[in-house]
Parts: structure tokens; sequence; C-alpha cells
């Protein structure tokens, strides 16, 4: 967490990522923000430069940046070689990203600077830390579109657009919850972000399950907070979350465009295999989650929030949407799966006691290996719990029409 927050500097009135110049000429300008070299011609830039930076920590909880085979997507998407590209859905859905719901949406007030200075002690820090990882994980789902929507360009024109429209989006969000830190006199300095973050490679089956997990678990999340505060209005003490209404339709809709690209490649959803790797993506989103969370329970707590009740109907909402798409999901309702997650968040936070010991080097690792090996037989455990069978059926019918 201490070298996540290296990554935030004190904001300036010339801070770079708020640029009038936009990604995409019918974006606001308000919240947008740049990362190319251009914007080190800014004075924060060349200060920030001169600043000692070190690299952010990779931990297995942290936001991810993800990367992938460009080229694979390239003949995924190549409607000569792939017969399976609904076009005509492909097409609606693009109409629907140009209608650009939220273009007038992200727009802020005075409220949030008075909120924020009223904000202190430990909740403040929270809520930063807050911010911070939502605007980190925006920011990771904004270089994965915009890439992908740049080498898609070519082959298939309608989902290279798609994908840049929704990296439209994500800048909004990531541009929104940074100005956000602003209220908090910091800034994430993006730029320095996309240099020094490490990428993951996931091949390209594997950032769909992802991204759409991703997707539709940040649009359970934001709306469930939404619900929350708008019944208990007592605790809305950051006005962020009143825009969440509109903003997990982002996600949503953003999820809804991957469930049509995997329906498209149906060899990544009709076989044992897929069968295996959904449940393992499933598994691996939800635990993270709700490890990642039991460690933040003040945040939750200072909204008004259990932590795992939320988490668990996070979980559960999810599932049951993604039920729809991926071939086998875990039985997330069993009383079994949550007592498991909960056995893990003990096991954790054993691991994180050892990690903050005084202790030397070997002995913590000598003290992390049976907490390890208990992590993983929990994990494993909850990956052969009896799964659900699920799945859209006219999927079968895609089975025979795969051509390569
Ligand atoms: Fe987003
Ligand atoms: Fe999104």
């Amino acid at each position: 967490m201490a070298s996540e927050m290296s990554l935030l500097k004190p904001v300036s009135k010339f801070c770079p990522k708020f640029s009038p110049n936009t990604i995409k000429p019918n974006s606001p300008s308000h919240f947008t923000f740049k990362v190319s070299s251009s914007a080190t011609t800014t004075p924060i830039t060349t200060k920030a430069k001169k600043a000692p930076k070190q690299a952010p920590k990779e931990t297995l909880l942290a936001p991810r940046f993800y990367t992938t085979d460009f080229d694979e997507m390239e003949t995924l998407f190549n409607t000569e070689i792939n017969k399976n590209l609904n076009e005509a859905e492909f097409e609606a859905l693009l109409q629907e990203f140009k209608t650009d719901y939220n273009q007038t949406h992200f727009v802020r007030n005075k409220e949030f600077k008075e909120a924020a200075d009223k904000l202190q002690g430990p909740l403040r820090q929270i809520f930063v830390e807050f911010l911070e990882r939502s605007c980190t994980a925006e920011f990771s789902g904004f270089l994965l579109y915009k890439e992908l929507g740049r080498r898609l360009k070519k082959t298939n024109p309608v989902v290279a657009e798609i994908f840049s429209l929704m990296s439209r989006d994500e800048a909004r969000h990531a541009g929104f919850l940074n100005k956000g830190l602003s209220d908090f006199n910091l800034a994430l300095d993006l730029g320095f972000l996309t240099k020094a973050r490490k990428y993951t490679f996931f091949k390209p089956k594997f950032i769909f399950y992802a991204t759409y997990l991703s997707e539709k678990i940040g649009y359970w999340r934001y709306i469930s907070i939404y619900r929350h505060l708008k019944a208990n209005p007592e605790y809305q003490c950051y006005p962020i979350f009143k825009y969440f209404e509109n903003w997990c339709q982002d996600e949503n809709r953003h999820g809804d465009f991957f469930s049509a690209l995997m329906k498209a490649q149906p060899q990544f959803l009709n076989d044992w295999k897929a069968k295996l790797w959904s449940r393992f993506f499933c598994l691996s989103v939800y635990v993270t989650m709700y490890l990642n969370d039991c460690q933040r329970t003040a945040f939750y707590e200072g909204i008004g929030l259990d932590t795992k009740e939320f988490d668990m109907h996070v979980i559960i909402e999810t599932n049951r949407t993604t039920a729809r798409i991926f071939p086998a999901v875990p039985d997330v309702e069993n009383p079994e799966f949550k007592r498991k997650l909960d056995r893990m968040v003990v096991i954790n936070n054993k691991l994180i006691a050892v990690n903050e010991s005084d202790d030397i080097p070997l002995v913590k690792n000598l003290k992390r290996i049976p907490l390890g090996a208990a992590l993983a037989s929990e994990l494993l455990a909850a990956y052969l719990m009896p799964p659900i069978e699920s799945g859209s059926v006219d999927f079968a019918e895609f089975e025979p029409q795969v051509v390569y």
C-alpha cells in the first residue's frame, strides 16, 4: 500500500492529465487526460521527472494491467476467417456506444472539495486509497481497449471502433477518479504508471474471461454502493457515489460487448476446457475481491456497509449474470463457499502479519511456506466444489460452424 502511494504526488493547477485536448473528439473536455509524451512539456511533469519514483509494488491483489497476443486477436476478429461474427449485432452495439449516454454525466461541482475537506483521520486515507485503486483499475481498461481499438482497425473496423469508444469511457472514469484525488490535493501520475507498471500477459481467450468478469463485477459493485447510499443518505460522505448509477451502465455495456465477443468465439465457451477456465477465472476474481476488501473494512464501514455482506452480494449477483454466458460457474450460493472465503481471509491476515513483522527474510520465508500452502489448499478445495453448469443453450448450434 505504501509503495502504491509513492505514485501520488501533490497536485498542481497545471496538472497535465486534464488537458483540454481530448482523446476522442466527442469526449467532454472536463475529465480526459493525455498519457502521450506531449504531456511532458508541462511544468508539473518536468518537476515530477526529477522526483524520485519507485516502481509500484506488484502484489497478487493489486489492480493489474493486461496485454495480449494482438496478432491472434486480429485473426479472431477477421470476418473472412470467423463466420460466427454477427456483424449486425456488433453494428447495433456500435450505435449504442456512439450514442454516448454519459457524455455530459461526469461534471463535477463544489460539493466534492467541501466533502473531501470534511473527511479527516483514517477515513480520509482510506478514501484516497479507494480513489487511487479505482483509478488504476479504470486506467488499466483504458490502456487495453485503446490498444485493441488501434490494432483491430484494419481487420474489423466495427469491433475496433467499439474498443476505442470503450477506452473513451474508461478514460472518463479514470479521469473523474483522478480529479477526485485532486480534492485531496493529490494526483495519480498516469503517464508514469503506464511505463512503470508490469503488464500481465493473457492469451485472448483469457482476456475475454477476465475482462468480462471485471466489467460485470464493476457494474455490481457500483450499483450496489449507489443503491445502498440512496437508501441510507446519512453515509453519503463524498459525492462521487452519486455518479455511480449512470457510470455503472457503462460497465454493464462493456460487459455485454464482451459477452457478444465470446458468443462469436464459441470455441472459448463450449468445451470441457472452457468450463474449467471459466470456473478458475470466476474463483480468482471473487477471491481477489474478497481478500482485498477484507483488508479495507474501514472504507466499507465508513459508508455504512458490512464488508463481507456487501462482497457476498456482489459475488452472488456477478455469478448469476456470468452464468448466462460462461459454461460453468462456482456454486457461490453454497454456504460452504463463504466459509472457505472466510478461512482464506484468516490465512491472508496471517500472511500480512508475517510480511509486516520485523523478522529477518529467512524467517519470514519459512513462516510463509505453511500459510501459502494452506491458502493454496483452500483455493483448490473451493475450485473443486461441485460447480453449476451454465451458459446459453444456443452455443451448441455454433459448434460445427467454427471455421479455421
Ligand atoms: Fe470503467
Ligand atoms: Fe468498463
